[in-house]
């Protein structure tokens, strides 16, 4: 059964006019390796630890800047809200569709909430905490390509035509802000189209993503923004002491006009500065540490890396399902082609080597969490291949294979293939990585013992469902497996509301 919304009632949460306010016991464990009687043994205690959140649920107005606005991902985003706002539904060769956000954790997906008479209750993932309805979104953001995001629709080939005539007049005037432009970090491929950029010194530029920033903001009337890169993927830019591996060292380097520092490592300082969140879709290290500590000083979000989308989402929880399962995977050879101006970027070997370093440690959680089948330092073999296919366009082709040993040395052996518009997925997951990072910069929380109440850790891990390669703050473990990012991401909402993580226990049928 379904439930648009719901209400807690419980001594330990209070619904006032701006907040909610919950008093939470996370129920976790304490590990000790102690000496009992002349032997070391592992002890586990569980405690409880006390936890207070509150959230404000006065949700603003907001605004979206995306750095490559005018690429695939960022019209067809666009479209899409506008699309939904507008209610508008187009024919296909098959029927007649209607807008809707299918593939959007936030939008489209459900959570349990409880059992009635018999029967399980799911209300909508969105019904948790007050998030923006992604309709209101005003959107903006800067392009290096001056194209209208009508014609970059056209150009993109993703959209049926019946809908994009439609869209066409909300979008024409839609006109991407210069960018900052460096051929040194994307692929000599893209040059042709680089035909709006930012003049100036590295400073200069910065200072020009400031000043558009409070533009759109003082036009727009919006009250809060999020920035996140959907551009083309950069090659890694080389983290270097004295150069950007603090705070000091990367404002001096910026001082400089230093050559190593990336584009979209300009646009982050700027966001940090403005305390703007910014999210990083793409695989390269644009938070380099100097950036990383420089958001920390600011407590500024921070989130990224590249989207989790298809081939790697799939990898997070098939690998998860078989490790778990006690099956050992030996091998996973992954391979794409696609035929888009993402695959054109990625066909230079210095951006392909961004996307091959974000897809390469996806299964490392999963495979340290099991040393039954793993010896140390054993790792299965992993190879990820991208091709560049014009003809293919933006249905992007991914297949897998996946190797395992099971019983008594046997093999078993996975295969997938996956045919899919890229930026149909990607796009669900850029609206909820703004939703949800703008969600949590409304969440406080205090343990017990800390005096005062403080926003999450600036880098946000709690978007890690979204990311490939998810950024953590120093010394915090990297968890990619999907389920339990969802889980992680669930129960926290759930915790701002007083209700316990979703355990699966199911006790009462007991
Ligand atoms: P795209 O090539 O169609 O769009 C990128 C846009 O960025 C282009 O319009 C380009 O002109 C613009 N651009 C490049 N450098 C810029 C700069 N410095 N400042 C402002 N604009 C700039 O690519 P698409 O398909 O939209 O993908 C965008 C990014 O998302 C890529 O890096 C891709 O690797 C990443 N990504 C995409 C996924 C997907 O589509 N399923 C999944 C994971 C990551």
């Amino acid at each position: 059964m379904f439930i648009e919304s719901f209400l807690v009632q419980s001594p330990n949460v209070k619904y006032t006019e701006e907040s909610i306010e919950s008093v939470y016991d996370y129920e976790t464990t304490e590990l000790v390796h102690e000496n009992t009687n002349g032997k070391y043994e592992w002890v586990v205690k569980p405690k409880t630890v006390k936890y207070d959140f509150k959230t404000d649920t006065r949700v603003p107005k907001l605004g979206v800047m995306l750095v490559g606005w005018g690429g695939n991902n960022g019209c067809t985003l666009t479209a899409g809200v506008i699309a939904n706002r507008e209610g508008i539904s187009w024919v296909t060769k098959d029927k007649v569709q209607q807008a809707n956000y299918f593939g959007s954790l936030t939008q489209a997906s459900t959570c349990r909430i409880g059992s009635f008479n018999g029967e399980e209750i799911y209300a909508p993932f969105k019904s948790l905490l007050p998030m923006v309805d992604p309709n209101d979104i005003v959107f903006g953001g800067w392009d290096i390509s001056n194209m209208n995001l009508a014609d970059a629709m056209a150009r993109a080939k993703v959209l049926e035509v019946d809908l994009q005539m439609q869209l066409r007049p909300y979008m024409q005037d839609m006109v991407p802000l210069p960018g900052i432009f460096d051929p040194d970090f994307i692929a000599a491929n893209q040059g042709e189209r680089a035909n709006n950029i930012i003049k100036g010194s590295k400073k200069e530029q910065v200072q020009q993503i400031i000043q558009d920033i409070r533009e759109f903001k003082a036009k727009t009337k919006v009250e809060k923004i999020v920035v996140l890169w959907t551009a083309n993927t950069e090659r890694y830019s080389d983290v270097i002491v004295g150069l950007n591996d603090t705070k000091e060292t990367l404002f001096a380097s910026l001082e400089k006009n230093e050559s190593e520092i990336s584009p979209s490592t300009l646009y982050a300082i700027a966001c940090v500065q403005e305390n703007i969140p910014f999210i990083n879709g793409s695989p390269q290290n644009t938070f380099v540490p100097g950036l990383i500590d420089f958001a920390i000083e600011k407590n500024s979000l921070i989130g990224g890396d590249d989207f989790k989308s298809g081939q790697t989402k799939m990898k997070s929880v098939l690998v998860d399902f078989l490790v778990g399962a006690g099956i050992k995977p030996t091998a996973i050879v992954s391979y794409n082609h696609l035929g888009n101006n993402d695959g054109m970027n990625l066909s230079a070997p210095q951006t392909f080597r961004s996307k091959e370093i974000s897809k390469s440690n996806v299964v490392d959680d999963m495979v340290s969490s099991n040393a039954i089948l793993y010896g140390p330092g054993e790792h299965p073999d992993h190879v990820v291949v991208i091709k560049y296919v014009p003809y293919v366009g933006d249905s992007k082709r991914a297949m897998d294979e996946y190797t395992s040993e099971i019983f008594m040395g046997g093999k078993s052996t996975i295969v997938l293939h996956n045919t899919c518009e890229d930026s149909l997925l990607a796009a669900p997951l850029i609206l909820d990585l703004v939703l949800l990072a703008e969600l949590s910069t409304r969440i406080q929380l205090k343990k017990e013992g800390e005096a005062k109440f403080h926003s999450f850790h600036p880098v946000a891990t709690i978007l890690s469902y979204l990311t490939k390669a998810p950024l953590v703050p120093p010394g915090t473990p990297i968890v990619n497996a999907l389920a339990k990012q969802r889980a992680m991401l669930e129960n926290i909402m759930r915790a701002c509301v007083g209700l316990a993580p979703e355990n699966n226990m199911i006790l009462e049928y007991k």
